[in-house]
């Protein structure tokens, strides 16, 4: 019965965009990027970019960057591994907002 259920989690986990957006929601606000970036990406700070309506391709690859070291940014460089396996997921939402 568990196994069952695990399984119907991880099937609702992996369907649709919108499913994966509501989880880019949760992911950005649970790892505090709203601290920085603002409320759905939208920063009123000038140090911290907004990231909303920006390329959703373009945004998981920064977060990759951003992990692999490709680019630099000492905050960055320690908040995106958080991301790992979520890029898509915090871009698509993002990139909606
Ligand atoms: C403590 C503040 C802070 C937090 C928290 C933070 N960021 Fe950032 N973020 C920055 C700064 C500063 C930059 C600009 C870095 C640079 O100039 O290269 C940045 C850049 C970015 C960029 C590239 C945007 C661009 O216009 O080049 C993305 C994407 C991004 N952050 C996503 C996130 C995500 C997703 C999270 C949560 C896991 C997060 N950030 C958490 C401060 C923060």
């Amino acid at each position: 019965m568990k196994k069952v259920l695990f399984a119907v989690a991880v099937t609702s986990m992996m369907g649709t965009s919108a499913v994966q957006a509501d989880q880019g929601e949760d992911m950005y606000n649970a790892l505090g990027c709203s601290g920085c970036h603002g409320v759905a990406g939208k920063s009123s700070i000038p140090t911290y970019p907004t990231l909303a309506g920006k390329d959703a391709a373009w945004i998981a690859q920064q977060l990759k960057d951003f992990q692999s070291g490709a680019r630099q940014d000492a905050t960055m460089n320690a908040m995106a591994p958080m991301t790992a396996g979520f890029e898509q997921a915090i871009a698509d939402y993002l990139s909606a907002q």
